[in-house]
């Protein structure tokens, strides 16, 4: 049987993840033909060399089934998934905001495009939610989505720290990004229930009018007040059938599912009306797992 010719946009700690995955577990179905990236002249290993070319071409060229994008942004990879789709290939994609601000476009633009990835790194809860979806009404998704977040009130807590040092510890460990934005300010979590909600209710999500807090004004002393109550501080995204999508910061019971998710682990619950209470726990970011989630998309039907 001919292996699948997989073309990897982008090389960096999830395309490299995703080459390596696919070597290692995936090389008698699949072989990666092509990869792009955004500076040539970086060095890579010498058998990345060989493949490198240009994304425009790569996702045209004969000789790639199957498109994986992993450079996140909306530009240019919006226009390299498209082109992609139009030639009738596969796309795979990681990149949670491009989904969440174009999910009604992309999907009336057609073709086969997965996105598995873009929330909850290795939790394959997209699949479950689909599944779901159609057997049940969806009644409501909670879930600690952004492991940045999480690790940082985690080692709030556990350390009885402020958030600034704590942040800047995690930027110097390669946890949180030099601008941390995206992650401290709820915006992360947001593109990715914005993704679930979409799916959920069967159309997407218009970001600005979802609320939106992140971690910046929790402080120990509000991390004290809660543990006096019996209660933990994270950081829910949550959308509901009544109410839509929130991100906000919560005092949760230490009952509640989500309350005792630590660290960089993600965790989602999902309740539909003939589902109680499901719970799915896991790693939800770094290379591999969500090379794994991506690789889940290239071997599904
Ligand atoms: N990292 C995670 O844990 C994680 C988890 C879930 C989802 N994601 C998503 O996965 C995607 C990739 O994340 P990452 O952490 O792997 O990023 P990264 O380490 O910054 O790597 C990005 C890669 O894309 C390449 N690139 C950027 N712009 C390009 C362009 N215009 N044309 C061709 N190549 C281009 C870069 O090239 P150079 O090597 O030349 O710089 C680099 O190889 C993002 O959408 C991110 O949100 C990441």
């Amino acid at each position: 049987m001919s292996r699948s010719r997989v073309g990897l946009i982008g090389f960096g700690t999830v395309g490299a993840a995703v080459y390596e995955q696919i070597q290692t577990n995936l090389w008698e179905r699949f072989e990666v033909a092509r990869v792009a990236v955004r500076d040539r002249g970086k060095a890579r290993p010498a058998e990345i060399e060989d493949l490198l070319c240009d994304a425009q071409y790569l996702v045209q060229a004969d000789d790639v089934d199957i498109v994986v994008e992993v450079i996140g942004g909306i530009h240019p990879a919006i226009d390299l998934i498209k082109l992609a789709l139009t030639q009738g290939k596969r796309v795979v994609t990681a990149n949670k905001e491009l989904i969440a601000r174009h999910y009604d476009e992309l999907i009336a633009f057609g073709g086969d495009l997965r996105f598995e990835a873009a929330v909850a790194g290795g939790i394959p809860v997209i699949q479950v939610l689909r599944t779901l979806a159609q057997t049940n009404r969806i009644t409501s998704i909670h879930g600690i989505l952004n492991g940045t977040t999480n690790f940082i009130l985690t080692e709030m807590e556990t350390r009885q720290s402020e958030l600034e040092p704590i942040l800047k510890e995690a930027q110097a460990m390669g946890y949180a990004e030099a601008d941390p934005t995206a992650d401290v300010d709820g915006f992360d979590a947001m593109y990715k229930i914005a993704i679930l909600g979409a799916i959920a209710s069967g159309e997407q999500l218009d970001l600005e009018t979802i609320p939106r807090s992140g971690i910046r004004e929790i402080s120990l002393t509000k991390m004290r007040e809660a543990a006096e109550h019996e209660r933990r501080i994270k950081l829910v995204a949550s959308w509901t059938r009544e109410s839509g999508a929130r991100v906000t910061c919560q005092a949760l019971p230490l009952d509640h599912p989500l309350s005792q998710v630590d660290g960089v682990m993600n965790a989602v619950t999902i309740e539909g009306d003939f589902m109680p209470t499901l719970t799915l726990i896991g790693p939800g970011a770094g290379g591999r797992p969500t090379s794994s989630a991506i690789c889940g998309d290239l071997v599904a039907e």
